[in-house]
């Protein structure tokens, strides 16, 4: 029995010397130490000794099992090492090589200049609200002291969902949402799309984008209206920008007004650009008009305030030199890509 057991511990140690997987390993060890394994077998057999040789054996045989086993943790660390070499020999990765290239996405124009627009009024104390596009003929037209009969309905030219709703012509519908909401003092600008049912042409679109702006609280004067714009327009055009008011009728305003700013192409001599004129028309305004207060239940004797509205297009198409309104809208890359 002796002899066996030094037998095995030989061919034991011979086998994981020369096992070459981990796979392998595991079917040595379930070989010699496994329930049916041959240590196991030979120590069945214990019985069968005399109480003389049984400790001497016992002995023996726990040094083979305490062998193996030392042994094929020895292996397995090497075979794990190994096995990790190898893998990091294969997996390896040129971290100098080009990366993929992908393209980033940018900014409609349409949208960048709408950003700086808001960061300016932002910056003066602003909220920036939001209006639904498919609004009541109450908040686009009536509201507003457009009453169903009046011409300024014929200029706008309306698309109807049906006889009490309409695609909104304007921003200003938001004027109202938010006086009826909202307590005085209110200063708000209002950034979305609009719709008309103009034909499409270089200088128009059936659908474009304006910013309507509001001011509400005691005491609010034309000159407040005449300051924050005149500021708005230096931040957006620069410092040495000059504006200038031109009296000018809208329903929903008294007085109204329309500003312009002196051209920077020609300085007010008049070119191409400003089409002779000398200065270019940016946006609409005037005090809001008592009727529209009462609308919403704002007494205009304690409140006044003032209200501008202006086109996206037209401020984004000077600012970057582009001649026709369909470019915002085609989607096309190559214009896309210059900004
Ligand atoms: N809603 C006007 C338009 O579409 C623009 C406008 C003019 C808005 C004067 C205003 C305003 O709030 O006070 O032509």
């Amino acid at each position: 029995m002796k002899n066996m057991l030094e037998q095995i511990k030989h061919t034991a140690v011979d086998a994981l010397e020369h096992c070459s997987n981990l796979k392998f390993l595991e079917d040595l060890r379930v070989q010699y130490l496994g329930k049916k394994g041959e240590l196991t077998q030979i120590l069945k057999q214990m019985g069968k000794l005399s109480a003389e040789e049984r400790p001497v054996i016992g002995q023996l045989a726990n040094e083979v099992r305490a062998k193996i086993e030392e042994e094929i943790s020895v292996r397995m660390k090497q075979l794990k090492e190994e096995k990790l070499q190898n893998q990091l020999q294969a997996e390896k990765i040129d971290v100098t090589m080009p990366g993929k290239k992908f393209d980033i996405g940018k900014k409609h124009p349409l949208t960048l200049v709408m950003d700086e627009i808001k960061e300016i009024f932002l910056g003066m104390g602003f909220d920036v609200v939001d209006g639904p596009e498919v609004e009541l003929d109450y908040y686009n037209f009536e509201a507003l002291n457009i009453p169903k009969d009046h011409p300024a309905r014929d200029t706008q030219d309306t698309f109807y969902i049906n006889d009490n709703v309409v695609l909104r012509t304007q921003t200003s519908p938001v004027q109202i949402r938010t006086m009826e909401q909202k307590k005085p003092p209110i200063r708000m600008i209002s950034p979305g799309r609009v719709y008309r049912s103009d034909a499409l042409d270089a200088t128009h679109s059936p659908v474009f984008h304006q910013i309507e702006g509001l001011v509400v609280d005691k005491n609010v004067t034309m000159s407040d209206l005449k300051g924050t714009l005149e500021m708005f327009v230096k931040s957006l055009y620069g410092e040495d920008s000059v504006v200038r008011f031109r009296p000018h009728h809208f329903p929903f305003t008294e007085p109204s007004a329309e500003m312009d700013v002196m051209c920077f192409n020609c300085h007010g001599k008049g070119c191409r650009i400003c089409k002779g004129e000398g200065w270019i028309e940016i946006l609409g305004a005037g005090m809001v008009h008592p009727k529209v207060l009462q609308n919403c239940n704002i007494d205009p004797e304690e409140y006044s305030g003032f209200a501008f509205g202006m086109g996206l297009e037209r401020v984004v198409m000077r600012r970057f030199a582009i001649d026709d309104i369909r470019m915002f809208f085609d989607n096309d890359m190559r214009f896309l890509n210059q900004f």
